[in-house]
């Protein structure tokens, strides 16, 4: 099977020029001003398109048991979804249960996605046990197994959080074992007394989400786990970066070259505090961690993408229905579970207030949403661009479509969108997986169980194009 994609303006994280691509099988093998000898089964005219690498999402949740409910989407809404939006890769988290091994955590989660994959994926295991579960000499195995980041939250106490002696024995493993060090960092002790608090005073509505969690409690931890990762010599990440007390550790370290990384979420960019404060229990549609801050902190955050100080922008996707999950929280907000929706929506938000806005370059823009997430997560060059030899993720992106978003029209289970009526311009049109059409005329073309597990290379390390 070959498809030749002809004459659009050909975008990666370096260049931008007018081109064909040539795909044979599940890989780009040609790619050329004009290649008008070249006979294929399957001509897709992208003339006046944008031809982008498929973009990949470094941060969700898809079936995630949390705040007592389990996300609504699952492998197979999470990836139709996503594959809607032009993503077509995408690194989840398995969950350590407290008391089991990582290889019982890893296979469950494998188990959840087989036969319903429509995108590629890797995982990340989150630690949360290393005294009765996963030992370190087990947490030292996964990178073999294509498993080559470990993630710890900071927060969440008497659930996911870890003390700082497992978060530095875990980074201590993989400084030995050349995986990243993923954090969610907020300081979770701290907020735990600031809620027990508010509901002592009887604080009940979704707004003391974020009252009681403040944005210095994120960059404290943020300080904290880049201090702790110098001294175990453990490269880190910092996911869902929120506030500008978070950015200026991170922007601190960049600066003096140490091995230091941070993504922010599409939602930060766009949704502010005053969301949370919507009548009518509306506000808990905003409940995630860390909360939307106050509006200043945007123009930080874009600033932070456009600069490096951040090189990534994730979804966290991790959506809990309004009506029916959020709802657990309706007389207290602390039960409220955390997280958002956003598989869908983060290239046509990036595309329209990123570049349409002229904050960022088109260029900027594939960096922030593939190739540096490919390139950090040990998935470049087979993801995470347009080079002969990578897959052929590719996106064909019409730039003048107009758009609406709306929840009624999207293809994840949630009952919301953070972002509902927003007019974008620019969605994309078709979306190919390893040389398979997964999106065409706004209908799915492709069944659940294409998308594969990604076995990926260490923080550093390149991924060999695949052999099919
Ligand atoms: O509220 C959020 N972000 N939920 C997902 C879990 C996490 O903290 O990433
Ligand atoms: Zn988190
Ligand atoms: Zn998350």
């Amino acid at each position: 099977m070959s498809i030749l994609i002809k004459g659009g303006r050909i975008i990666t994280a370096a260049d931008d020029y007018v081109g064909d691509v040539y795909v044979e099988g599940e890989r780009i093998t040609l790619i050329g001003a004009s290649l008008d000898d070249v006979q294929a089964d399957t001509t897709i005219d992208a003339s006046g398109k944008y031809v982008l690498p498929g973009c990949v999402d470094p941060h969700t949740h898809l079936d995630m048991p949390f705040g007592g409910t389990v996300t609504i989407d699952d492998v197979e809404s999470g990836q139709i979804a996503a594959a809607f939006g032009g993503t077509t890769c995408h690194v989840d988290f398995v969950i350590q249960p407290q008391g089991a091994t990582f290889a019982a955590a890893l296979d469950e989660w494998k188990g959840k996605a087989a036969g319903k994959q429509v995108i590629d994926m890797g995982y990340h295991m989150a630690v949360t046990d290393l005294r009765e579960g996963g030992t370190l000499e087990e947490l030292a195995s996964l990178p073999d197994q294509g498993v080559t980041s470990y993630k710890l939250f900071m927060a969440y106490k008497g659930a996911l959080m870890v003390d700082d002696e497992t978060l530095f024995r875990t980074m201590q493993v993989a400084a030995e074992t050349g995986a990243l060090v993923m954090v969610h960092a907020e300081n979770g002790d701290a907020i735990d007394v600031l809620v027990k608090e508010a509901l002592a005073a009887g604080n009940t509505e979704p707004k003391y989400h974020a009252l009681t969690r403040p944005p210095e409690t994120e960059g404290e931890a943020t300080n904290r786990a880049i201090q702790l990762a110098r001294v175990a010599g453990a490269s880190l990440y910092v996911v869902h970066v929120s506030c500008e007390e978070a950015v200026h550790p991170i922007a601190v370290a960049r600066e003096k070259g140490w091995d230091v990384w941070g993504e922010t979420c599409t939602q930060y960019l766009f949704v502010d505090y005053t969301f949370l404060e919507r009548p009518d229990f509306e506000g808990a549609k905003y409940v995630y961690t860390p909360p939307p801050r106050d509006k200043a902190n945007q123009e930080v955050l874009w600033n932070a993408v456009r600069t490096d100080v951040l090189s990534a922008i994730s979804t966290d996707h991790c959506a809990f229905l309004w009506d029916g999950q959020k709802t657990l929280g309706k007389d207290d907000f602390s039960k409220i579970p955390n997280g958002g929706p956003g598989l869908e929506n983060r290239l046509h938000m990036i595309h329209e207030f990123g570049v349409r806005a002229g904050r960022i370059t088109l260029n900027r823009m594939v960096e922030l949403l593939c190739t540096n997430p490919a390139k950090l997560f040990g998935l470049y060059p087979r993801k995470g661009t347009i080079a002969v030899g990578s897959d052929a993720d590719l996106v064909v992106f019409d730039p003048e479509r107009r758009h609406t978003i709306k929840a009624s029209e999207h293809h994840s289970k949630i009952d919301y969108n953070l972002y509902e009526g927003t007019e974008v311009t620019g969605t994309p049109e078709t979306v190919l997986l390893r040389g398979h059409v997964l999106v065409e005329d706004g209908r799915l073309a492709a069944k659940p169980g294409i998308g594969q597990f990604v076995e990926r290379a260490r923080f550093g390390d390149t991924l060999a194009p695949g052999t099919e």
